[in-house]
């Protein structure tokens, strides 16, 4: 009786599990990494036009990051822009694998041929963005102002080499 008791809790246990599953599916569950997922392909244009986005999104961060340090009131909103930019930051290289040179992107061949630079741009490009969140969760404005100088300077650095114009 005792161990029928005992798998009956089991049963239990497993039933319950399976509907906490089921009713946190609907939810991103931060990415499925196995094989079959990693199989999936996306279409080289459609890459180039997901990383576009993504800069032009970037430049509103930018407005909002600029506009917490100048309007003065407290710099949340310099500290929530930097926190994007340093998400993002970390998301740039996935979206420039090879085979994405194409005619449609501004993107330079340096990308590809300098493959350690460009990553190297990107990581310098974050670490000054979690700096300039950091230096805005102080509140001084000032401090604000000169990490946010350096970050854009991490942005220009990196479209000299690897992007034209
Ligand atoms: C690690 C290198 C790198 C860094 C850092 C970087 N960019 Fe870029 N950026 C690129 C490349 C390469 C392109 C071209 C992408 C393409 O067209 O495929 C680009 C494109 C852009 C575009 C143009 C998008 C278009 O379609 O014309 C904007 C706007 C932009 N970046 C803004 C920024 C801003 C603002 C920052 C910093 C806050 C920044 N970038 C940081 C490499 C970088």
């Amino acid at each position: 009786m005792k161990s029928i008791g005992i798998c009956a809790a089991l049963v239990g246990v497993g039933l319950f599990g399976a509907v906490v599953v089921s009713a946190e599916s609907g939810k991103y569950d931060g990415g499925d990494t196995s094989g079959e997922a990693n199989g999936v392909t996306m279409a080289a244009e459609d890459i180039v036009a997901t990383r576009r986005a993504g800069y032009f999104l970037s430049t509103q961060a930018v407005g909002q990051i600029k506009a917490g340090i100048e309007e003065g009131g407290d710099l949340r909103r310099t500290r929530a822009g930097a926190m994007m930019l340093a998400n993002w930051a970390k998301a740039i290289p996935t979206l420039f694998p090879e085979g994405t040179d194409l005619e449609s992107s501004r993107a330079l061949s340096t990308v590809w041929s300098d493959r350690p630079g460009f990553e190297a741009r990107a990581v310098a490009y974050r670490e000054a963005a979690l700096n300039l969140a950091e230096t805005a969760a102080t509140g001084d404005r000032e401090a604000s102002d000169s990490a946010f100088r350096a970050m854009a300077g991490t942005c220009h650095a990196c479209h000299q080499t690897y992007r034209e114009e």
